[in-house]
């Protein structure tokens, strides 16, 4: 998805720039450019494809200057080309804007802007918006007068910042709606401008998040903001924790590689600070949730896309076995817009990476106006799933780099826990006993997940057995059912092999048909309440010649002797085994992509941050 950053100070901005669009690389593009006042006059420079051909051209064509700004782009008006890559100028070259979303309404301006004689030069609908500011501009008005003038002009949701050689003292970043996050940074001396925090992290751990439908106003000497209407708004400057080197891929070839082996450490962060093991208690302050409000509940609604709806169907299971809450799980695409029944007494949670997925904000937005209290379950801090919330639980594993989702899983697997255990105990429905041993049972998890990372060797011949393979079943049941997808998912998403994950249940009413000596299924039979029903689906799958490759508890011989390959987990209490059945698997996609020569980090036709519809 698109990313954006900016700068004004007295450094040379252009290599600022470009390290901060290779911060930004993971999140998927397809060309990038930047734009520079040089000299009194804006000097471009886009090309398509990787950064590193943008900083090849750079190299060619030198430019530099103390204001620029810089986008990587991932296309959806216009085929990805150096034409259509951001920035994109005005006429007269005067102004120039990067972007981040659709302007639904573009077809309409820019037949308003061809009718007023407006030649374009891409097929981008970012353009419109530059001639906009131009027309204004033109006519005598102040760049960010009619820079707001453009913006409110807009259909849809943006992220936008632009810049002009008539008024060199300034950027001007507009967020407007959920199209992403536009972060302002506080240097000394100087400031920057990002879609995402990586990209200025290096540079500054002091920045504004601006809110929707809110205008930063940029200069070297600092940042004031107002509405799209002008009216001056006041900000909190926040301080930011995440470490820059966190983002670096250390010893691992991929960050997906660095990623899964993180997760000792990240699930050790995630319980860090809110389990009270002495006295058998959850702490998860951020939520300011009272044994009150807790009785007051009737429903939770959990709502998520992709890894994080997989994430939030075992919180389905957790909760409602746990805290005995009846749990609705929805893909927040479909929620958007289904009219859902909510009431006061129901709490809606959200769960995102990125915190900026446009269909997971909107949900928010709708379970907002049906009067929900709303949750959210973020990593990204300081994301606007973080600050729409009334409450909410920060995953705490650090950035994550790689598009697909690995620890940003498992972390708020344990967070589902831990909140179902807390949602218990206020509601006065678990014994102590009990409650002692749900808690306890959570320092067990780094060990375990480690004793799995522990195994890789054995899952790289499983993927050396599967590498050829053109298609694969992955089937679970109960807790387990959401990591047979979440499998599948993984592996399609970076080996591009058809992955499907069923509820085994299912198999009879139709999918066992797909079952040959061509289709190797891997079903989950960790020792967990629905264990002899899987024993169960491993003979019908034999007895119709398919390949079997099991995820078994260590020592389970028999499951062993009826399988063609097995992935071992260690024996881990059942609510919490989820967390320790899904490592084999994101290890399997990950050997088998690499296997198969891809890119792991960035797969073909994929973002890190989806911030359109
Ligand atoms: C898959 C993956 C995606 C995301 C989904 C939601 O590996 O990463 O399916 O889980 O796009 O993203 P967030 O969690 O940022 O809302």
């Amino acid at each position: 998805m698109c990313g954006i950053v900016g700068y004004i100070g007295p450094r040379d901005a252009v290599p600022v720039i470009l390290n901060g669009l290779k911060r930004l690389e993971y999140r998927g593009y397809d060309s990038a450019g930047l734009a520079v006042l040089s000299n009194r006059h804006i000097e471009i420079r886009r090309a398509s494809g990787k950064l590193s051909n943008l900083e090849s051209l750079v190299a060619e064509l030198p430019v530099s200057g103390r204001l620029a700004i810089g986008h990587t782009r991932w296309a959806t008006h216009g085929a990805p080309s150096a034409r259509n890559a951001h920035p994109h100028a005005s006429r007269n070259g005067e102004v120039v804007v990067v972007h981040n979303g659709i302007v639904e309404n573009y077809l309409e301006l820019r037949q308003e802007l061809l009718a007023d004689g407006v030649v374009f030069a891409s097929d981008t609908d970012t353009e419109t918006i530059v001639h906009l500011v131009e027309q204004d501009l033109s006519s005598g008005l102040g760049l960010v007068e009619s820079a707001c003038r453009a913006f409110r002009r807009l259909k849809g949701a943006h992220g936008i910042v632009l810049m002009s050689d008539r008024e060199p003292d300034k950027i001007v970043a507009a967020r407007i709606g959920n199209a992403g996050g536009v972060v302002i940074g506080f240097g000394q001396d100087e400031m920057f401008i990002a879609s995402d925090l990586p990209a200025i992290l290096d540079h500054t751990h002091r920045a504004v998040f601006l809110e929707s439908h809110q205008v930063a106003v940029v200069t070297q000497g600092g940042v004031t903001v107002q509405t799209l209407a002008g009216a001056p708004v006041d900000y909190q400057v926040h301080d930011l924790p995440w470490d820059p080197v966190a983002s670096q891929k250390g010893d691992h070839r991929h960050f997906m590689h660095k990623e899964i082996h993180e997760q000792v450490r990240s699930l050790a962060d995630t319980i860090a600070g809110r389990v009270d093991f002495d006295a058998g208690r959850i702490h998860l302050d951020t939520l300011s949730l009272s044994p009150k409000l807790a009785r007051s509940l009737h429903k939770v609604v959990i709502i998520a896309c992709g890894t994080a709806y997989h994430a939030a169907q075992v919180g389905k299971v957790l909760i409602e076995r746990i805290a005995h809450l009846p749990v609705e799980v929805d893909i927040a695409s479909e929620f958007r817009y289904r009219d859902p029944i909510i009431d006061p007494h129901t709490a809606v949670l959200a769960i995102s990476q990125s915190g900026e997925t446009a269909d997971t904000l909107a949900a928010m937005e709708e379970a907002r106006k049906k009067g929900a209290l709303l949750w959210s379950i973020v990593n990204a801090l300081g994301s606007q799933a973080m600050r729409i919330a009334d409450g909410f639980i920060s995953m705490q594993t650090g950035p994550e780099i790689g598009v697909a989702s690995t620890k940003a899983f498992t972390a708020p697997l344990v967070d589902l826990y831990m909140l179902a255990v807390l949602l218990a105990d206020l509601r006065g429905v678990v014994d102590s006993a009990n409650l002692r041993k749900l808690v306890s049972d959570l320092a067990l998890l780094p060990d375990l997940v480690g004793r799995c990372l522990d195994r890789e060797s054995e899952v790289v011949s499983v993927a050396q057995a599967l590498k050829d393979t053109r298609h694969c079943l992955y089937l679970g049941r109960g807790i387990n059912m959401p990591i047979a997808y979440e499998g599948a998912l993984k592996l399609k998403e970076i080996s591009y092999l058809h992955a499907e994950g069923y509820p085994a249940g299912e198999m009879k009413h139709g999918p066992i048909a797909l079952v040959d000596p061509d289709m190797p299924v891997v079903i989950l039979a960790p020792r967990d309440p629905w264990y002899e029903k899987m024993l169960s689906q491993v003979e019908q799958v034999k007895a119709r010649g398919g390949r079997v490759v099991a995820v078994a508890t260590e020592g389970d011989q028999h499951l062993a002797s009826l399988a063609d390959h097995v992935l071992w987990v260690p024996e881990t209490p059942w609510l919490l085994s989820p967390v320790v059945t899904v490592i084999p698997l994101q290890l399997l996609a990950y050997h088998i992509a690499d296997l198969r020569h891809l890119d792991v980090d960035q797969p073909r036709n994929l973002a890190k941050s989806v911030t359109v519809e």
